[in-house]
């Protein structure tokens, strides 16, 4: 295929510094994720984390926890950038001039809650994609809703959450603000 002209505004102007936003609630934080993340920079130049602040839920780790979290595991890489996001995600993507929306998929029962945004999301805006990447085998059974309640419980999640996670959680834990 003949190379565009460098002034041209053609199709390849989408991809000239290939972001991905990655979304999701990250409460907490998992190697799952972090495992994602680390897939999507070896695809992708930079990688934003986007934190979704829901004002009708009620997560454990506020999103100043959850920034101060992800910012402490991807604090040396300079293409992992985190923020928050509230309203629709394709608003936010719009904002952020990105057209590539990461999630993990891990087993089959996500594929129809991913399926189901990943089609909404396109109906909102044709020009996005969702790129959908498989974790680690040893992360397929994990969530961070999963990850509270064991470790609420007085389970072990050894090698599930990054150590800047396991400390918050021990605080929670500690703090009785970790709930099965
Ligand atoms: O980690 P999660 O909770 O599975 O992430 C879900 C998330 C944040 C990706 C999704 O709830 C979202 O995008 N929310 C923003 C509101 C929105 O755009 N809703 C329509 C999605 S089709």
């Amino acid at each position: 295929m003949p190379a565009e002209p460098a002034s041209s505004p053609g199709p390849s102007s989408r991809h000239a510094g290939r972001v991905a936003i990655y979304p999701g609630s990250f409460d907490p934080l998992t190697n799952g994720h972090v495992d994602i993340i680390t897939r999507g920079l070896g695809v992708f130049d930079r990688i934003i984390v986007a934190i979704l602040v829901n004002r009708d839920k009620s997560p454990v780790f506020s999103a100043d926890e959850r920034i101060a979290m992800t910012r402490e595991v991807f604090g040396g890489e300079g293409r992992v950038e985190v923020d928050t996001f509230d309203g629709l995600l394709v608003d936010y993507a719009r904002r952020r001039g990105a057209h590539v929306i990461v999630r993990g998929l891990r087993a089959i029962s996500d594929f129809e809650y991913e399926f189901q945004m990943a089609l909404m999301n396109q109906r909102l805006m044709p020009d996005l994609e969702t790129v959908f990447m498989m974790p680690a085998e040893a992360y397929t059974y994990t969530s961070s809703r999963l990850i509270r309640e064991v470790f609420a419980l007085g389970g072990s999640i050894d090698g599930l959450v990054p150590a800047a996670v396991l400390a918050r959680l021990r605080e929670k834990r500690a703090a009785g603000l970790l709930r099965p």
